[in-house]
Formats: C-alpha cells, sequence, structure tokens
C-alpha cells in the first residue's frame, strides 16, 4: 500500500445529506483507516470553527484525522492537540488587525454576521445573497485596500463570506503540513466542493471535484484546467471513492 496524504473538506464533500452519502463515507472510511496504517495522513479542511466541527464529528462519527484545518485554513490542530498549532499562528498574525476589519466591514449594510462561534482570531464571516455579493465583495475589497490591509475574501455556496490573513487559506495550511511531514504534491489528494475549496486545488497536487460541486468551483475548474484534477460524477463520498480509483490511490 502505497502512503498518501488525503486532505478533505467536510461539507458536501466528505459528508453529505443523503442517505446514500452516509453508505459511501462508510465504505470510504474504511478504506482510509486500512491506508492511514500504513503512513497514509488523513486531514480534514473546513470552514467550521472548533465548536461547528466538534458538531459534525459526533454526529456523522468521522474517522480520527492526522490535523485538522479549520476556519477556512486559519487554524491547524496537529495530532488530536486541541489547541491551534502556535507557528501557524504566528505566522498569520503579521499585519492582521481583527478589528479593523471588524470596523471597515460594519459599513456594508447587506453584510449579516455569522453566529459567533464562527468569528475566530483569524477570520470574520458573514451571509450575503448572491445578487448583492457581485457587487459588495469588489467595493469591500477596494476599501480594504484603500485602508491598507491585506486581506484575502473568501465566498462560497452562494451565502458565506469568510475574510482572513492574506497569507492562509486552505491551500497554505496544507502546504504547511505537506512541508512538515514531507508529502510531495504527486503523494497528495485534495477533495472539495465549493469556493473556499479552490486555494486547494490551486496548490498543484491531485484534486477530486465531487459531482455535486458549486458553481464557484466549477467556474473556477473551467478555467483552469489540469489534468491532475478529476471531476466526479457522483456526489460527495461517493465521488472520492470514483477519484482515488480513478487515481490509482484506492
Ligand atoms: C463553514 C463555516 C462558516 C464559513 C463557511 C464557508 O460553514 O462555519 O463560518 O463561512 O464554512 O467557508
Ligand atoms: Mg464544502
Amino acid at each position: 500500500m502505497t502512503k498518501f496524504l488525503f486532505v478533505t473538506d467536510l461539507d458536501n464533500t466528505f459528508v453529505g445529506l443523503r442517505e446514500e452519502d452516509d453508505k459511501a463515507l462508510e465504505e470510504l472510511s474504511k478504506y482510509l483507516q486500512e491506508h492511514q496504517k500504513y503512513g497514509t495522513k488523513i486531514v480534514y479542511a473546513t470552514g467550521r470553527s472548533p465548536t461547528l466541527y466538534q458538531e459534525l464529528k459526533e454526529s456523522k462519527k468521522l474517522l480520527k484525522p492526522d490535523a485538522l484545518v479549520l476556519a477556512v485554513g486559519t487554524e491547524i490542530y496537529l495530532d488530536g492537540s486541541n489547541k491551534p498549532d502556535s507557528e501557524w499562528a504566528k505566522k498569520l498574525s503579521d499585519g492582521w488587525n481583527r478589528d479593523v476589519v471588524v470596523e471597515i466591514a460594519r459599513d456594508f449594510s447587506k453584510l449579516e454576521p455569522q453566529q459567533e462561534s464562527e468569528q475566530r482570531p483569524f477570520k470574520v464571516s458573514f451571509f450575503i445573497e448572491e445578487e448583492a455579493a457581485i457587487t459588495v465583495i469588489p467595493q469591500l475589497d477596494s476599501e480594504f485596500r484603500r485602508r491598507g490591509l491585506t486581506v484575502k475574501l473568501i465566498y462560497s455556496g452562494g451565502e458565506d463570506l469568510d475574510i482572513i490573513p492574506h497569507d492562509s487559506d486552505k491551500g497554505q495550511a496544507v502546504q504547511f503540513l505537506r512541508q512538515k511531514w514531507q508529502f510531495l504534491p504527486e503523494q497528495t489528494v485534495v477533495c472539495g466542493d465549493s469556493g473556499n475549496d479552490i486555494a486547494l486545488f490551486a496548490a498543484g497536487t491531485w484534486g477530486i471535484i465531487v459531482g455535486n460541486a458549486r458553481s464557484e468551483l466549477l467556474q473556477w475548474h473551467q478555467e483552469n484546467v489540469f489534468d491532475y484534477h478529476y471531476r466526479a460524477k457522483r456526489y460527495c463520498a461517493g465521488g472520492i471513492l470514483e477519484g482515488l480509483k480513478h487515481f490509482g490511490f484506492l
């Protein structure tokens, strides 16, 4: 069994809403658990905070990962630790001023703050409808630039807007782990369905886009064609199984 680094988004990628998705997840988890014994590492890369991750972990009985990338790549938790990696946090704190981000965003009335648990040290999150997002996001972006802030705006699933430090996202967090664990891009597979996963796919590793992927990821995929990305037919975990077989990892 060849070891590899398996990185997956959770909502609507590893975990779906249908009974069929639960069955596929069970099958996929069995394979992954077996591979884990031979050095394969499992990473969940999600937009969720620790609070919401915990909820999902319990309701879906998720396999124990080797690391967690939470809050859209702004927090990394290694080997079951409940403290975010301090090296990563230090890297992100350079040039990040959360209070100013919040203050600037307050002037944009179409932005509706997400629940308190999702507001994190390096992540400020809102809801905004797709139609409004088209105009508001560029305006917000130029206001941040005008004020000299280098932040990143990530829009996902036609409703979530995350504002995070410029040097962070799921892709950069995974690169940090790849270097730590010494996995090459060709030994790494990432899986996702929406906007906050684009950074995962942009990092030059193998990638599986699940069959139920959202329009923002599909559009990016159309504009960035690489033969190391596989567009699965099946949804969620079923699509991951399909892609891992396609690449020869299973
Ligand atoms: C998760 C998080 C939310 C974030 C979204 C997209 O749903 O809970 O805060 O905006 O992912 O990244
Ligand atoms: Mg998702």
